[in-house]
């Protein structure tokens, strides 16, 4: 029996369930979590902070590159699937999640030199292995040499419920027709953009989770790897 894979790496659009998934899947294996877009949204959230012009894509690289951020497990139990530490000790997990946040980052992402460092650095973390990473290029471009590789897709209407009912468990006041719009704007740019778009890589498993919840993707992966594993 070969032995379980050692780089799993899960891709797929935004609010597509990658991380909730992720992270109960890293959980059950003992494996540590990942996900590669909080580098993207640390650096959005910083360079905005820090009034870092975000239509200078040079400005932005230098950045990303003088910029140190840490993705840890949680530190807090409060929903949390990771901890974001900005410069070694500022916590700035909740900031990622803003509206500010959201609206810039596709934008940042899409920065060819800002991809390519943060690329350089997730790859690193991965490549120590025993790891679940999500993210939209995983598979594809970060460690194309992962050994399970899952993409996930859902409806862009089921994405959108999915965010909503997130925003409201946290007391956030947008509406469902203002996510979906986000969302849809998002995936264009993550799709459109010329390095690394979001694509499924050819030895990746394609999984719907439009009519699965979270237990059941969970538990279909593990099928998935328990094949693996004959
Ligand atoms: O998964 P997310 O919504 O936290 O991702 C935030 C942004 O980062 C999104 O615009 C896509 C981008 N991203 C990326 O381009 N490559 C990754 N590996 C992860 C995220």
């Amino acid at each position: 029996m070969p032995p379980l894979p050692s780089i799993i790496a899960i891709d797929g659009p935004v609010a597509s369930g990658k991380s909730s998934i992720g992270r109960r899947l890293a959980e059950r294996l003992g494996y540590l979590f990942f996900d590669t877009g909080l580098m993207y949204r640390a650096v959005t959230y910083l360079a905005l902070r820090d009034h870092v012009p975000l239509d200078d894509d040079e400005a932005v690289a230098l950045y990303a590159l003088r910029t140190h951020v840490d993705i840890r497990p949680p530190t807090v139990d409060d929903g949390r699937d990771c901890t974001v530490l900005a410069e070694g000790d500022e916590d700035i997990t909740w900031e990622l999640r803003s509206k500010e946040v959201e609206d810039n980052v596709s934008r940042v992402a899409a920065i060819p030199e800002v991809r390519r460092i943060l690329t350089s650095r997730m790859r690193q973390v991965g490549l120590r292995g025993r790891i679940v990473m999500v993210g939209r290029d995983v598979g594809s471009v970060i460690v194309p040499e992962a050994d399970f590789k899952i993409f996930l897709t859902a409806s862009v209407e089921a994405r959108a419920r999915r965010r909503f009912e997130e925003t409201q468990a946290r007391g956030e006041n947008r509406s469902y027709e203002e996510i979906l719009a986000n969302l849809r704007e998002r995936d264009r740019i993550d799709s459109s953009r010329q390095t690394a778009p979001l694509r499924r890589a050819p030895d990746a498993y394609l999984l719907d989770t439009t009519v699965l919840d979270i237990a059941g993707v969970v538990a279909t992966i593990e099928r998935l790897i328990a094949d693996y594993t004959k």
